[in-house]
């Protein structure tokens, strides 16, 4: 008796997504199911820590070091070979030109050398399709929040690639504010995770920081410089004198990173309602470094709840800056948007109308 055939289901594809917009040299594997297979994170946090931010050339400088070592283990990490690859993505927009172009040359590279189509990736879609990849199912139309330490904005979101820029900040991004107040309060960078720390044992209510733009519906834009300015004056009076953030008392230091830190969620979870009322959608997603935060997340929880949206937030090792978000790339390959060896980076953001 002959056997009949077995029919196996073919393994899902699989993508090399290399990012390197920022200070984070970072390449992951994922499938065309979403599984991440590997996700390598080289921070460069340290290198930067005694400038008290991110310094562009000390940062392509690194990602030109630590690329290919990143790229190996990632494939290594995912038992994957380049044969088994089905394309490379990678982000080629916005953040520094430098760093961009390290990425980039990388993934063309890699793309001529093994065969592949190349994939270009903008960097804020990819922070709010960590939303999509948390949820585990389709999640637009949503008002989509991306909060980092380049970015600030609220997007209209019809579909992963096509997201509309409603409004973003006029002045620093928050995760900016929240560097350069810690560093202010002689809190070690990157400020986010610190204040956040110090915040815990803080009064929210200690200082009456400004809250711009926080009642005015029709404005869905951020300003976080008067935040930052108001804390500097608390801090060292006005016109500000020198100080040592050395000699702060520590209850000091928590009060004002508490009071602060409650200043900018109110902001963020105040726009973000707007944004929604706006639209019409009730669906919010937010991603990027900031949305790892412990305060916004129980306060955006909390909004969530009483208003009825579907709130997702991406979970905290895919809101700071990674590979395996680039996963868009599955939606963006399924409708040929791949590019040539001519494609180039782009350094800033790309305002309305705007398909990503
Ligand atoms: O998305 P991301 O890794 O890089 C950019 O695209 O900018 O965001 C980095 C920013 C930094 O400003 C960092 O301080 C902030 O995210 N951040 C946080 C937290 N974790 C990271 N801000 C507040 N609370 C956190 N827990
Ligand atoms: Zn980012």
């Amino acid at each position: 008796m002959t056997s009949l055939p077995t029919t196996t289901s073919p393994a899902p594809r699989r993508l090399l997504a290399i990012e390197t917009s920022c200070d984070e040299t970072a390449a992951a594997v994922i499938d065309e199911r979403l599984q991440v297979l590997s996700n390598v994170v080289s921070s460069q946090s340290a290198l930067h820590r005694r400038f008290g931010g991110v310094v562009p050339e000390v940062a392509s400088r690194a990602h030109v070091e630590l690329i290919v070592p990143v790229i190996d283990q990632a494939l290594t990490q995912a038992e994957t070979t380049p044969a088994e690859l089905s394309a490379i993505a990678v982000v080629n927009q916005p953040g520094l030109v430098g760093s961009l172009l390290v990425g980039l040359t990388a993934a063309k590279s890699l793309a001529l050398a093994w065969g592949l189509p190349l994939i270009p990736v903008d960097h804020i879609a990819a922070h709010l399709y960590a939303c999509r990849m948390q949820a585990g199912q389709d999640v637009f139309p949503a008002v989509g929040l991306v909060v980092s330490g380049g970015h600030c904005n609220l997007y209209d979101c019809r579909s992963a690639t096509e997201c509309e820029l409603l409004g973003s900040t006029i002045d620093d991004a928050v995760g900016e504010a929240f560097d350069k107040v810690a560093s202010m309060l002689g809190l070690p960078y990157p400020g986010g995770p610190s204040i956040q720390k110090a915040a815990a044992a803080g009064n929210r209510r200690a200082y009456a920081f400004p809250r711009s733009f926080e009642k005015d519906p029709r404005r869905l834009e951020f300003s976080f410089s008067g935040l930052k300015t108001a804390v500097l004056y608390e801090l060292a009076g006005k016109p500000p004198a020198p100080y040592d953030p050395a000699q702060l008392a520590p209850g000091r230091v928590a009060d004002i990173a508490a009071s602060f830190q409650e200043a900018a969620v109110d902001v963020l979870v105040a726009k973000a309602r707007q944004a929604l009322d706006q639209c019409g959608y009730r669906t919010l997603l937010v991603g990027g470094g900031v949305a790892a935060n412990a305060r916004l997340r129980e306060r955006l929880q909390e909004a969530a709840e009483r208003q009825r949206w579907r709130l997702i937030i991406a979970p905290p090792q895919l809101c700071t800056d990674n590979a395996a978000m680039s996963a868009i790339a599955w939606e963006l390959l399924a409708s040929g948007r791949t590019a040539g060896l001519e494609v180039d980076v782009v350094s800033g953001l790309v305002r309305r109308p705007r398909t990503v």
